[in-house]
């Protein structure tokens, strides 16, 4: 019999039959008191039966950190399996520079570094402002729209076709493609593997005419541009370019737009929290990290063990999996006080674990968090507390953790003249 995960109490399972890498707990919103326990009773845990086998939960944000800087025993390599739970099918393996280990890692990023170093981040700044002005600008005050929609994707999706260099009109694919990437058959997306493999040669088709105009063209800022013309990345199969791709879009995408939506939706889960803000908007660079904390858009990253390795009182075999819950860690008390809340003056915001920890901490850490300062600064700039009018619908994952919408409305006497 199928086991109905929503109709589980968590304190009452056997610690043994705890499996929380269900989709539908995520997209429930529900995940919650099985992490707690597991933080309490067995934050080192085993479960046997997972949805894509057996695997390793670690819970604690210090038992997390250890393990990502281990990572000679516990490996990102996509040979063992790569970064997420789901194993990369054999017959459609996606190499790319986030599921590799050192050396080719460490060339392959330093390949598109120069996209976060302090030149393109002046350019870019100039750019994001101007375009989340015309968004903002362009809302509708007094009725209810899909904040997620109108403002996350629009604003991510701008900047992803920006980083790329990407046809302007055609920027949407950017979105479906991340979509696609990253869904779990059944979830609304796809269908079934077939189907996301005729969607991601498609993607690969189209970037493969991209990369052969700037291969033979002079080097230029886009993150093609810079891999066409880069000895780690020039010679790349097919494949590894398609799974690169595949990175930067999901890298670009989900997380900075989940981080909007969510920004947005724990202020009005916490009011207070966001009168201190509209009171004191110089708030805005403390809030943003506390924001990417609150929200840990992907909510987990995956290792496999390469030996047999005890840790913390527990054998962990060779070829073991082992998920590193970032959505626990996050909220682990020992480590980050009143861990639950949104506290936008918090003290230390940068200590979470939202961008991963070790050498393939967040490539992207500074770009997102330009994007949701001036985001923030351009929405107080205009708009006095914007109001969720609906619980959003959530995204069936366990690894993107966001939102499929988020309704909400501007009420006339919140717009600010400026
Ligand atoms: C709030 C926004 C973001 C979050 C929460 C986030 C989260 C993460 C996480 C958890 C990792 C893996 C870390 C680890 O394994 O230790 C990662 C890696 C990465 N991210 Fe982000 N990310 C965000 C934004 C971005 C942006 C805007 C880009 C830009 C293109 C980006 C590009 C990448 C890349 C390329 C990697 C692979 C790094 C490596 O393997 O060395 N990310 N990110």
């Amino acid at each position: 019999m199928d086991r109905n995960y929503l109709a589980e109490d968590p304190y009452s399972l056997a610690l043994g039959d705890i499996d929380p890498a269900q989709p539908i707990l995520f997209q429930h919103d529900t995940m919650w008191p099985y992490f707690e326990r597991l933080r309490r009773e067995a934050p080192v845990h085993y479960s046997k039966a997972g949805m894509f086998g057996a695997y390793w939960s670690i819970t604690k944000y210090r038992h997390i950190m250890k393990i990502e800087a281990n990572h000679e025993v516990f490996s990102s390599d996509v040979k063992y399996g790569g970064i997420t739970l789901r194993d990369q099918p054999l017959d459609f393996v996606l190499p790319m520079f986030i599921a590799m280990d050192p050396p080719r890692h460490d060339a392959q990023r330093a390949a598109v570094e120069g996209i976060v170093g302090a030149p393109s981040l002046a350019q870019l700044e100039i750019l994001i402002r101007t375009r989340a002005q015309a968004v903002l600008d362009n809302l509708p005050i007094g009725e209810t729209f899909d904040w997620a929609k109108k403002v996350s994707i629009e604003l991510t999706t701008q900047l992803l076709a920006t980083l790329l260099d990407f046809p302007w009109e055609d920027r949407r694919k950017l979105t479906r493609w991340s979509d696609v990437a990253t869904a779990v058959p059944g979830g609304g997306i796809i269908n079934n593997e077939d189907e996301r493999r005729v969607e991601l040669l498609e993607c690969l088709g189209y970037f493969t005419q991209l990369w052969n105009e700037r291969v033979n063209a002079p080097p230029r800022g886009d993150l093609i541009s810079m891999m066409a013309h880069s000895d780690a990345t020039r010679h790349q199969s097919p494949m590894e370019y398609l799974g690169n791709i595949l990175l930067l879009i999901v890298g670009g995408n989900d997380t900075t737009r989940n981080s909007i939506t969510g920004g947005l939706y724990a202020l009005n889960k916490f009011p207070d929290e966001y009168s201190k803000l509209l009171a004191d908007p110089s708030l805005i660079p403390n809030m943003v990290p506390e924001i990417i904390r609150w929200q840990t858009p992907l909510a987990h990253m995956r290792r496999t063990a390469t030996r047999d390795f005890e840790f913390e009182g527990k054998k962990i075999r060779a070829g073991d999996r082992v998920v590193l819950w970032y959505v626990s860690g996050n909220r682990d008390e020992e480590f980050i006080p009143q861990a639950h809340r949104l506290i936008v003056d918090r003290d230390k915001p940068r200590r979470h674990l939202s961008f991963g920890f070790g050498l393939h901490r967040c490539l992207g850490e500074r770009l997102a968090d330009m994007q949701l300062r001036i985001c923030w600064e351009e929405i107080l700039q205009r708009f006095g507390r914007i109001e969720v009018v609906e619980e959003p619908q959530r995204v069936f994952s366990t690894f993107v953790k966001g939102y499929v919408n988020l309704n909400v409305q501007i009420p006339a006497n919140a717009v600010r003249r400026h």
